[in-house]
C-alpha cells in the first residue's frame, strides 16, 4: 500500500519541478534597475565621466577637457568652400572641385542608384519606386520628387545640386550626413550625365557612330 507521505512527497516534487520555469518566466518579463549577475567582469564596466560632470583632479574641476590653448584643428576645418559647400566667390560653383573620370562617374551612378533613384527614378524623371508607391496610396501628403530634366533643374550649377544633396531642398530631406563629400560630387557628376543623356542631340554622338543611333 502507498503511504500517505509518499503521495505528499510526489506532489511537492511535482510542484518544485515547475519552479525553474516560473523563475525563467519571471526573469523574462520582470524589469529591474540592478545589473544582471556578471560572473566574469572582464573590462565590460569601468568608471567613467559623463559630459559636464565634475572631476576634482583638475584645477577647474571640469571632466570635459578643453583643447590646449592655441591648438589648431587639422583636417576638419572644411575651409574649401567649393569642395565642402559648392560655392565659389559667393556663387554656386559651376565646375567640379576634383577631376571627373570614369571611376568617379561609376561611383556616382552606384550612389545615385542607391540614394536617389528610389524617389527620382533610375533615369531621373521623378518616378522612382517610392514615388510610384506613394502615388498609388493617394494619401494626399506626398510631394512629387522633381524630374531632373526640367529646364529649371538643368539650369542649376553643379554647386547647387551638390548643396541640394547635402542640405535637402524644400520638401526633399538632406543626404549630407550619409553620403560623403566626394560621393556627393560623384552623384552630382552623374546627375549632369543623366541630364545630358536625356537631352542630347544627334550632333553630340561621335560621327562614326551616328549611323547606329536612331533619331526619334
Ligand atoms: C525621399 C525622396 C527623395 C530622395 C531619396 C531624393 N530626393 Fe531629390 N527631391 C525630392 C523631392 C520631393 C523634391 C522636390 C522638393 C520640393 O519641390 O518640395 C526633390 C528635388 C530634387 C532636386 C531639384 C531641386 C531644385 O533645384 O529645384 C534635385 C536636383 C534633387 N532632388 C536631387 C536629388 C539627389 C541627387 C538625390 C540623391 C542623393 C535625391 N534628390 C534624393 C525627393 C527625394
Amino acid at each position: 500500500m502507498v503511504r500517505k507521505w509518499t503521495i505528499w512527497i510526489l506532489i511537492s516534487l511535482g510542484v518544485l519541478s515547475l519552479l525553474p520555469f516560473a523563475l525563467i518566466a519571471r526573469a523574462r518579463t520582470a524589469r529591474t534597475a540592478e545589473p544582471r549577475i556578471h560572473v566574469f567582469p572582464d573590462m565590460d564596466n569601468q568608471g567613467r565621466y559623463k559630459s559636464q560632470q565634475v572631476n576634482r583632479l583638475f584645477a577647474d574641476t571640469r571632466a570635459m577637457r578643453p583643447p590646449v590653448e592655441g591648438t589648431v584643428a587639422r583636417g576638419q576645418l572644411q575651409e574649401d568652400d567649393h569642395l565642402y559647400r559648392g560655392v565659389r566667390s559667393g556663387e554656386w560653383a559651376a565646375g567640379f572641385p576634383m577631376k571627373i573620370d570614369r571611376e568617379v562617374m561609376e561611383r556616382g551612378r552606384e550612389r545615385y542608384d542607391i540614394h536617389c533613384s528610389p524617389c527620382h527614378g533610375l533615369a531621373g524623371y521623378g518616378d522612382g519606386i517610392v514615388a510610384r508607391r506613394a502615388d498609388a496610396l493617394q494619401e494626399g501628403t506626398w510631394v512629387q520628387p522633381s524630374s531632373l530634366h526640367t529646364d529649371l533643374v538643368r539650369s542649376r550649377p553643379s554647386g547647387h545640386i551638390f548643396n541640394t544633396i547635402t542640405n535637402g531642398i524644400r520638401n526633399m530631406p538632406p543626404y549630407g550626413f550619409r553620403v560623403s563629400v566626394e560621393d556627393r560630387w560623384a552623384v552630382t557628376a552623374y546627375v549632369t550625365a543623366l541630364q545630358l543623356s536625356q537631352n542630347a542631340a544627334i550632333e553630340d554622338v561621335p560621327e562614326q557612330q551616328r549611323a547606329n543611333v536612331q533619331e526619334q
